[in-house]
């Protein structure tokens, strides 16, 4: 297969879900929104992919999203107040999530699924590859993962996605890749920081007897634009969504269309944000690292993690 791709500067960041896990916090703002220490998410993600050389940032909203669009704006009447104060580090912090990329916005209109949400961006990505970022997923050293990447796609000319190895209970909460064989062994792509190989099949939230691994897929990909015409074609799958995993599965089974389709195994920190637990402990994480309060974030937690009490027994 001929490497064909093209520097990759433009990412979709899916941002329309519902966001039911998170109710009732998630009623009125998207959970993308939900700060994670002093900044919302989002900022996590779109900070990411600027660090990754994404710059042309496609952003699939739904309800409730004005906050986001406004996240990425110029507030000139608070600039101007903390200017007039003197105020440079809260003006700097104002200003960061602008001066970040160029972003643009676009509505899902039905929430019909992940894989929907990237469909309707066919027209901004045009026929470029692009990275795809679940605006609710942080991760740690995140620009890195995107950069590898990037790296493998533009070696390769397939379609990248990351994978994670998780517990064989939780497989039933994520797409799941197997890889392809040779003699019986997982195809191995070498050369890149992290091990990638070569996948045959991703199944969406299977029951765990019935996965084909453990290797869970996280909220980053770097895709080939045969992708959308693959999801013009992808019918609902589980939950009347139509699944981004479906069209993968079509393009991991049919290299001939889109160069096939390679999993990137990460072994860093993750985050679903849109999960109550994950939030916490990403707040926790990203808290106990920071600048300003980290050392006190830290030492507290030393001193009280023992009485710290759970709920009352029943
Ligand atoms: P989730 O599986 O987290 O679903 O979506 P959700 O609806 O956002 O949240 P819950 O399950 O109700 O709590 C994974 C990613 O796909 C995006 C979400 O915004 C999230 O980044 N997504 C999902 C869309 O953009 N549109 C959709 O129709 C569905």
């Amino acid at each position: 297969m001929l490497a064909m791709a093209r520097r990759v500067t433009k990412a979709v960041i899916p941002a329309a879900g519902l966001g039911t896990r998170f109710l009732p916090a998630t009623k009125a703002i998207p959970k993308e929104m939900l700060p994670v220490v002093d900044r919302p998410a989002i900022q996590y993600v779109v900070e990411e992919a600027a660090g990754a050389g994404l710059t042309d940032l496609l952003m699939v909203t739904g309800r409730n999203k004005t906050p986001l669009e406004n996240h990425f704006d110029r507030v000139a009447e608070l600039e101007e107040t903390l200017a007039q104060r003197g105020d440079e580090e809260k003006l700097a912090a104002v200003r960061a999530p602008q001066e970040l990329a160029d972003m643009h916005y676009l509505r899902q209109g039905n929430p019909l699924g992940l894989g929907h949400a990237v469909l309707r961006a066919h027209q901004h990505v045009g026929n470029d590859s692009f990275g795809v970022l679940l605006g609710d997923d942080i991760i740690v050293g995140g620009d890195e993962l995107m950069r590898e990447m990037i790296r493998v796609h533009e070696a390769t000319g397939a379609s990248v996605i990351a994978v994670q190895e998780v517990p064989m209970e939780d497989v039933r909460s994520y797409g799941v890749v197997s890889p392809r064989l040779v003699d019986g062994e997982p195809e191995r792509v070498d050369g890149f920081r992290w091990p990638c190989v070569r996948l045959a099949e991703l199944v969406e939230k299977p029951e765990p007897e019935q996965a084909p691994s453990n290797l869970a897929v996280l909220g980053r990909y770097v895709l080939r634009p045969e992708v959308f015409d693959v999801l013009e074609q992808t019918a609902p799958g589980r939950g009347g969504e139509i699944q981004l995993t479906d069209a993968l599965q079509v393009l991991a089974k049919n290299p001939d269309i889109g160069g096939g389709v390679i999993a990137l195994v990460f072994d860093g920190r993750r985050y679903d944000t849109g999960n109550k637990l994950d939030y916490v402990k990403a707040n926790l994480e990203l808290a106990s690292q920071h600048p300003n309060i980290g050392a006190e974030l830290r030492a507290w937690l030393r001193e009280n993690i023992d009485q710290l009490a759970g709920p009352p027994e029943a």
